[in-house]
């Protein structure tokens, strides 16, 4: 049987050059599954070297040491390679990784050649196989490889041990496998680890068990991905953490120190993950396991499978930001399950999640939370596209030229007009109609990669069905590669802040907000208040609003975030050290950078604040944070 398939694979290479590559399902004799790719023009990838209808990479098998001292890893990464009788290459995507050798499985050498290096992609590592179809590639991680960090003991919460954590998304994961790194080129996977005592490791697939000794004071940790995935998606920590069950397929991973607070954060997992499958079918990753990391995580969450990585400062005490563990459960079926062929498409990953946590999250708390989630993320999506111009491309879903870059879709927009759309045909389809659709959407492309024009198709012709008067109301290509907001978006429910909006324009008028009400509030709505405060404010007027409110105090990292802001942008000298404290712990660009950007906005005052504490504070963070950090405060004199 896989045998066939592989030779259907190859005939479909040679034959249907411009078609979708059929894949296979696993066998029940236990073969591994191979996934189809895209080789339509919309679904190629200018961020890989790889030519995968030459040659492409169908399992990984990594064989790695974590050398703490050295912040680096090195082993073996062992292949296999699908390709045509004919084909005589394979190109992998590297980042500056030292090859030591590439050999068949036999130890014989094989040629290779590592390209020149290129700005954010890295360098294609060319092998040649001759008949060969399994490659061992030995290597080493290069000194700044960008996927990775390694933690120095005080940047943990246990103080003792140090840590490493992983970032793949977007193109990062070259810089420690060489693979080919292409969400449209997915692959099954296995890992044995071995790392320092009394480190333990955890990755995106499924342990094998309890560590083996493997002498001087290390052990061995085993993992597999049996199911293809795309390789952003392959992931690791290590440090000292430990593991609390939260369900019967969920449970969570963290430091002692941080295990019971993590733990009464996430109760409501298992119940996410049952809601999730009601919305869009059968949760097939098996289990649903978290690690919440150290705060210098660059990102709120990453959707890794069965092991999605979360920073800890979604931990607020009240379960108020556990939207943030919704959208990264949702990912398991947009992202992990259907998954964007190529960048300019991140909007199939994060805007149909976003949709998506939207649903699960009304689920699970009712729809008062969930429209004013829904509210709070439509006006900041408002706010992004008046600043960069309602016709201004980076607005489009489907991003083109420059901003189909990797990081095209930092700018959140993919997000909430994402969402946005979703909602949108969601009203004027009918929920019933939309949810059926959606679901089948995931089953139908289960395992594979997507495009813009795919998912379009694919509404037609099992949505619309031909039905005019439908098309011409939902706007579809608007909606997806037009820039701005199309007219018939639907709202936001005006009612969901009727309450706040209207303290706001109190204090906007005389200044006046009454404090028992805001105590009441939820996190949205405190949230929705401090996002329509004057911009400018004395002293005075922050010293008292910090007074009543107590945000100097909060545990909510998003209010503290808010309230930062806007301090720091009225020069508020009282709030610099709660600000230098934060970031000094916190590494999560979505506060970062905007803080930094916010000191640098104020000349004299802010500049020098900015670049003391970024002087101090620098090492301390992920490559993706200082990638964005050292161009507001390193690039500016
Ligand atoms: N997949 C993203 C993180 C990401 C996106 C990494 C693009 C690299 C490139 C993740 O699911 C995400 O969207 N995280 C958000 C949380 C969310 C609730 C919007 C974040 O980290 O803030
Ligand atoms: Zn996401």
């Amino acid at each position: 049987m896989r045998l066939f398939a592989i030779l259907s694979l190859v005939l479909s290479i040679v034959t249907l050059g411009a078609c979708s590559m059929q894949g296979s399902a696993p066998d029940a004799d236990g073969s591994p599954m191979v996934s189809p790719i895209l080789t339509t023009e919309d679904a190629k990838d200018p961020y890989s070297y790889a030519q995968p209808e030459v040659a492409r990479v169908t399992h990984v098998a990594l064989d790695l040491e974590l050398n703490f001292e050295n912040r680096d890893v090195s082993g073996t990464a062992t292949l296999d390679v699908l390709a045509a009788d004919s084909a005589d290459k394979v190109i992998l995507d590297t980042m500056g990784l030292e090859i030591l050798s590439v050999t068949d499985n036999a130890g014989s050498d094989l040629p290779f050649e590592v390209g020149e290096t290129k700005e954010g992609i890295g360098a294609p590592l060319t092998i040649t196989l001759g008949d060969k179809r399994q490659v061992i590639i030995a290597y080493k991680s290069g000194p700044k490889a960008k996927a990775l960090q390694w933690l120095v003991p005080e940047q943990t919460a246990g103080g003792k041990h140090p840590y490493l954590l992983s970032q793949g998304q977007p193109t990062l994961n070259r810089t420690w496998i060489p693979t080919q790194d292409s969400p449209g080129i997915r692959q099954t996977w296995e890992a044995k680890i071995t790392a320092p005592e009394p480190l333990t490791v955890v990755m995106s697939g499924l342990s094998g068990g309890d560590p083996t000794d493997a002498g001087k004071g290390r052990r061995v940790f085993n993992f597999t991905m049996d199911k293809p995935v795309a390789p952003y998606l392959i992931a690791i920590a290590a440090g000292d953490i430990v593991f609390k069950e939260l369900g019967p397929r969920s449970g969570v991973w963290t430091e002692p120190a941080m295990l019971d607070k993590a733990a009464a954060e996430l109760a409501d997992t298992e119940k996410m993950i049952d809601a999730a499958e009601e919305l869009y079918g059968d949760y097939r990753w098996g289990r649903y396991d978290m690690i919440v990391l150290p705060p210098s995580f660059p990102y709120g969450g990453m959707e890794n499978p069965v092991m999605t990585f979360l920073t800890p400062t979604f931990i607020a005490g009240d379960r108020s930001l556990t939207g943030l563990v919704a959208h990264e459960l949702a990912h398991s079926w947009s992202g992990n399950l259907v998954t964007n062929a190529n960048w300019s498409d991140s909007w199939l990953n994060e805007g149909t999640t976003s949709y998506f946590e939207n649903r699960i999250i009304e689920k699970l708390y009712g729809n008062k939370r969930a429209s004013q989630e829904r509210a709070l993320n439509f006006a900041a999506m408002e706010e992004t596209i008046a600043e960069k111009g309602s016709d201004a491309d980076i607005t489009a879903l489907h991003l083109t030229g420059e901003n189909a870059s990797p990081e095209g879709g930092a700018s959140g927009v993919i997000y909430d007009k994402g969402a946005s759309f979703f909602h949108t045909v969601e009203a004027i389809v009918g929920r019933e109609k939309f949810d059926t659709w959606l679901e089948s959407w995931f089953d139908r492309h289960a395992f594979e990669p997507a495009t813009s024009a795919m998912i379009l198709a694919d509404m037609r012709k099992n949505l619309v069905k031909g039905d005019e008067e439908l098309e011409a109301k939902l706007l579809l290509d608007e909606w997806v590669y037009q820039p701005g907001l199309p007219s018939n978006a639907l709202r936001p429910d005006p009612a969901a802040f009727a309450e706040v909006d209207k303290a706001a324009a109190a204090y906007v008028a005389n200044r006046t907000l009454d404090k028992a009400v805001w105590e009441k509030w939820t996190s949205a709505e405190r949230l929705r208040l401090l996002s329509k405060l004057p911009q400018q404010l004395p002293d005075e007027e922050l010293a008292k609003l910090d007074g009543d409110l107590g945000l100097t105090a909060s545990a909510n990292n998003e209010i503290l975030f808010a309230w930062l802001k806007l301090s720091l942008q009225n020069r508020y000298d009282p709030a610099v050290p709660l600000a230098e404290e934060f970031l000094a712990t916190v590494g999560r660009r979505k506060f970062v950078a905007p803080l930094f950007e916010t000191l640098m906005e104020q000349g004299e005052w802010g500049k020098p604040i900015a670049k003391r504490i970024y002087a101090k504070t620098r090492g301390r963070y992920h490559a993706v944070t200082t990638g964005t950090v050292d161009k507001t405060v390193l690039g500016e004199d």
